[in-house]
């Protein structure tokens, strides 16, 4: 049984090819390394270079390649970018997806577990929130996900093909082995942002609106580790292989984090001040959001590991201290 991973050179899509190699599978990835990198692929796994838009690429690759499931991570996942190049977003994601799925169609390849998020929602109604909420996108990048997961609905409807998808809610931290973490350019993501201050890559980090209502005035995330999410990727694989039904799941740890509590657990594990200074709110974000993640835990069997916040920040921290440009690559 092969497993191909698409944008597994990427962050979460690589911590997943650790965790499934891990567990004895043979997998292969798929990635054009426009924000992934060569580095972060597993040695183990066979590695594909191409775009999933290049429909020939896809087939000669379905040929070559005896695949039974595909874990799809190969989209645009930058809020702010999505709403000043919102074309990109639908290229990339929408249109990406339609290449691939018109692919599996044709090579007979009928379970797909995806990367979906928190952006689904928009607004939300309420917290912690439930996947039967209301799913209203204030950005392109969420609408863009919310569209593949009904391409997904309709596209199994008429071919068979089975889905999970996954809402991910704030993904942080490393491997465990410190060999692959975190390095986005430009990193827009507030744990590595803050880490960048200890590395003496930036003098303070920039807290966007402290007027929210929230206990301190800071947005509140749900932070959640990435092996974490990669475990999930796996237990939706075999769900699928069960001859289960297409199904949507959140992911996360259900507890949520000011900014300022965030960068004050930073404080504590790396011994750094690291100064703060209060900006402007960022448009768009939302003052709170806190997954329910009780459904992937009663059908998946889903259990996070990393449910304390040091712990999270200190296996970032291992790999950002020791990587402080990212990968060699890192342009
Ligand atoms: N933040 C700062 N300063 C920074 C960076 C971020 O204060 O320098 C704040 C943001 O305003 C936000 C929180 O830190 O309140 C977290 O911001 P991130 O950019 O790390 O993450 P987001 O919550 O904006 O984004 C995440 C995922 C997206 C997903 C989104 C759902 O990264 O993929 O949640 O809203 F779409």
């Amino acid at each position: 049984m092969t497993i191909l991973v698409l944008g597994g050179a990427g962050y979460i899509g690589s911590h997943t090819v650790y965790e499934l190699i891990d567990k004895g599978e043979d997998v292969v990835v798929i990635d054009n390394l426009l924000t992934g990198y060569k580095e972060a692929v597993h040695p183990k796994a066979r590695f594909y270079k191409g775009d999933i838009r290049d429909r020939e690429f896809l087939d000669s690759v379905f040929e070559k390649e005896k695949i039974d499931s595909v874990i799809h991570f190969a989209a645009s996942s930058l809020v702010g970018e999505s709403m000043e190049k919102p074309l990109k977003y639908y290229d990339n994601n929408l249109c990406g997806t339609k290449i691939l799925l018109d692919a599996m169609v044709a090579h007979g390849i009928d379970k797909i577990v995806f990367s979906s998020t928190a952006a689904t929602y928009g607004e939300p109604e309420r917290i912690p929130i439930l996947e039967t909420d209301k799913t209203e996108p204030t950005n392109t990048y969420g609408e863009t996900k919310l569209s593949m997961e009904k391409m997904f609905k309709w596209v199994g409807k008429a071919h068979g093909i089975r889905y999970v998808s996954l809402r991910y809610f704030n993904a942080c931290g490393a491997h465990k082995s410190g060999e692959i973490g975190e390095a986005h350019n430009p990193e827009t993501h507030l744990l590595s942002i803050i880490l960048q201050v200890p590395n003496g890559q930036r003098d303070a980090v920039s807290i966007y609106g402290d007027d929210y209502d929230t206990k301190d005035g800071t947005c509140v995330r749900d932070y959640i580790h990435v092996t974490d999410l990669a475990t999930a990727h796996i237990l939706a694989v075999r769900y699928l292989e069960f001859g289960n039904e297409s199904n949507i799941f959140n992911l996360g740890n259900g507890v949520g984090f000011t900014v300022k509590e965030v960068i004050e657990c930073a404080r504590k594990v790396t011994g750094h001040p690291i100064p703060a200074k209060i900006s402007p709110r960022r448009a768009g974000d939302p003052a709170r959001l806190i997954a329910s993640s009780e459904k992937a835990k009663n059908i998946l069997g889903w259990r996070p590991e990393y449910t304390d916040m040091e712990a999270i920040i200190s296996s970032a921290w291992k790999w950002h201290k020791s990587h402080p440009q990212g990968f060699k690559t890192c342009k």
